[in-house]
């Protein structure tokens, strides 16, 4: 009995230690706690300033719980079919389709929640490509500022949205083609510049951009003849067949739980140490892997190349890491 309850009590002792840390979100304590641990699966670093929490903290722009329920109304869970075969034990669709460009890029949603768009459209992007051998770079600032049902309420863009309402907007209305601020070779580039850390510029939400439905001068087509349509989207559940899904048609879109230590991640396979959520995101799964003996999804970030590994993470695989198994949308690009 005595036994028992000191082992249950040291137990519990070392837990506590292992997945809780109580510092301040970006401090230097809580990157030097994580780097101390023993037999963590990441490494810390900063990739943010302290005083810039606020700022951060508005790039989280998905309700997780809301995205759930979102899901569950809008999105068909069909059993999709894939060809017979072992899955790769490792996966990296930049590797498996070299020729299509956007699977490589980290993108930049500067001061403004639109991680939900850019998680979507490129994924979108990538699958014009993968699926359809079609090279386009999608434009969430079309999605962000012209799709009216994207997050509940025309002009909301900048606070937050849905990715599977960035989907329908795909079938429904098209997306024009759109590349980073500042790039003149597409019809609608962001119109955020991006934020450097720390930065006196970016110390307030951006405002939603206004929507013009116009090219930008000079574009060869119109905003109508530049749409890229989906033919379908849907919800991906279960491990095995978000792999299957990766390997036979292209990235995902997922969105999972922000906990403070993700903001200083750096290198290796990411499981949330510390307990203090700050929000929801959406991201681009493209891969999986293991790596020292814990699986991995691999993810690319919109927060420029500064951050992370060039702007992709790892996570853990397998266990619902911050429920990024939960809440996977695909779609297939129309002919
Ligand atoms: C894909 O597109 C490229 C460029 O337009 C073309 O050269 C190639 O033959 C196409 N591949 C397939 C499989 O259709
Ligand atoms: C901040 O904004 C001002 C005025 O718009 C601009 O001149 C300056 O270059 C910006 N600084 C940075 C770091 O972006």
């Amino acid at each position: 009995m005595y036994l028992l309850s000191a082992l249950s009590l040291s137990v519990a002792a070392i837990f506590a230690v292992a997945v809780s840390v109580d510092f301040a979100p970006l401090s230097d304590a809580e990157i030097e706690y994580i780097n101390s641990l023993e037999g963590n699966t990441w490494k810390a670093g900063r990739n943010f300033a302290a005083s810039d929490l606020d700022r951060v903290k508005r790039l989280l722009g998905v309700d997780i719980e809301a995205n759930a329920e979102y899901n569950k109304l809008h999105l068909s869970y069909p059993k999709m079919v894939y060809p017979d075969g072992d899955l790769p034990a490792t996966f990296d669709a930049r590797k498996n389709w070299p020729k299509c460009a956007t699977i490589k890029d980290i993108r930049d949603q500067s001061n403004c929640g639109s991680c939900w768009a850019f998680g979507s459209v490129e994924a979108q992007s990538d699958r014009h490509c993968t699926i359809r051998n079609i090279t386009v770079r999608l434009s969430p600032e079309d999605v962000l500022s012209c799709c009216e049902d994207c997050s509940g309420s025309p002009g909301k863009g900048c606070l937050g949205g849905f990715p599977a309402s960035a989907y329908d907007y795909w079938r429904k209305t098209g997306v024009v083609s759109g590349g980073p601020y500042g790039s003149k070779d597409t019809c609608y580039p962001y119109e955020i510049p991006p934020c450097h850390t720390p930065t006196p510029n970016c110390t307030k939400l951006h405002a939603t951009p206004q929507c013009t439905r116009k090219c930008i001068p000079g574009y060869p087509k119109s905003f109508e003849q530049d749409k890229h349509y989906g033919e379908f989207s849907y919800a991906v559940k279960g491990v095995e067949l978000i792999m299957k899904e990766l390997v036979n048609n292209g990235p995902v879109t997922a969105a999972f739980m922000v906990f403070s230590d993700f903001m200083s991640y750096k290198s290796g396979v990411y499981k949330h140490v510390s307990e203090q959520y700050l929000g929801g995101h959406a991201v681009k799964i493209i891969g999986y892997g293991t790596e020292d003996g814990q699986d991995y999804w691999l993810v690319a970030n919109s927060w420029g190349t500064a951050w992370g590994m060039q702007g992709f993470f790892k996570i853990a695989k397998g266990s619902d890491e911050c429920q990024i198994e939960d809440a996977i949308v695909a779609g297939i690009p129309q002919k």
